[in-house]
């Protein structure tokens, strides 16, 4: 470790990261490996919080780990241009640096599952990636995987064959242009096999209908975004309220970005 390029604040770290490569692997969708001490501490569905490299942006930007690679040091991001910041990180390439806060939240928990679980895994446009590491680590001790993939178009669909390494893929798009015609649900409400957990992230309306469908399932998850400043906990930007409280909050930043079903308010 580089102690000149990385330092601890409690359980917080930074870090110099080294970029190993960059690719545009749909239309405005990037795909970012980067390179350091600190994928020894990532967990599946952790998010980074990247500082962009222009004095002009104070804020960082929280992008959710794809795929860990701990042998070789490595993660993968994948983000859509949204703005200005994702716009500057997409001029980046293989032997540039990065300041990363990280690995921050929670992550999905991936307990007590093993060859005789079956779980599912829903994922909408640019929430597919942080499913990824979910559907590797979860295959690889032998859990069935099944997968629903909601995307616009047939041009914004990523990661479907990725994820058919693991299991079975469903995939729909909102045009029909790709897979199925219509949303998730279309897939979903005709499964009827049990599912002992359920992994999802997706655009707010996704998140809303996972979490009334499985709103009693013991083990099912929502990665929720929100607009982020500090993204450690310290200054409340991106709270959400509790069901049935006036007084308690939860911040998608430190408590989050992963929830069970009926446990927030969406
Ligand atoms: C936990 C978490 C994980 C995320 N993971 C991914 C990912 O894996 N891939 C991906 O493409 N995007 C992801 N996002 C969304 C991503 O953070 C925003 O698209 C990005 O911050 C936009 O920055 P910008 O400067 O390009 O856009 P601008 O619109 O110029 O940003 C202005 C400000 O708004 C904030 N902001 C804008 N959109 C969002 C948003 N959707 N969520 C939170 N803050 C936002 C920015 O951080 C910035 O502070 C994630 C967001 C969160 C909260
Ligand atoms: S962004 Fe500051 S508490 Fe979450």
């Amino acid at each position: 470790m580089n102690p000149t390029c990385k330092k601890r604040m409690g359980a917080i770290r930074l870090e110099t990261m080294k970029v190993v490569a960059q690719e545009e692997i749909a239309p405005a969708i990037f795909e970012l490996v980067l390179e350091g001490e600190m994928v020894e501490a990532m967990r599946a569905g952790q998010f980074l919080h990247l500082r962009v490299p222009d004095d002009a942006h104070l804020l960082r930007r929280p992008i959710s780990i794809s795929s860990i690679d701990k042998v070789n040091k490595q993660c993968h991001l994948i983000y859509r241009i949204e703005g200005t910041g994702t716009a500057i990180f997409s001029t980046l390439s293989q032997g540039d640096t990065l300041d990363v806060m990280g690995p921050q939240g929670n992550g999905f928990d991936l307990s007590d599952l093993d060859e005789q679980n079956q779980v599912l895994l829903v994922g909408g446009g640019i929430g597919v990636p942080p499913l990824l590491e979910v559907a590797k680590e979860l295959h690889a001790r032998g859990v069935k995987v099944v997968t629903v993939l909601g995307f616009a178009t047939k041009d914004a669909v990523i990661l479907e064959t990725e994820l058919a390494q693991y299991g079975q893929v469903f995939v729909t798009t909102d045009d029909g242009s790709y897979g199925i015609k219509g949303n998730v649900s279309v897939v979903i409400n005709d499964l009827d096999s049990p599912f002992d957990a359920v992994y999802s992230c997706g655009a707010p309306g996704m998140m809303k209908y996972i979490n009334q469908n499985f709103y009693d399932h013991p083990r099912a998850y929502l990665s929720l975004e929100s607009r982020m400043a500090c993204g450690m906990g310290a200054c409340y930007a991106c709270v959400l309220k509790v069901p049935e409280s006036e007084t308690v909050s939860q911040r998608v930043c430190e408590d989050g970005p992963v929830f069970r079903t009926g446990t927030v308010v969406l």
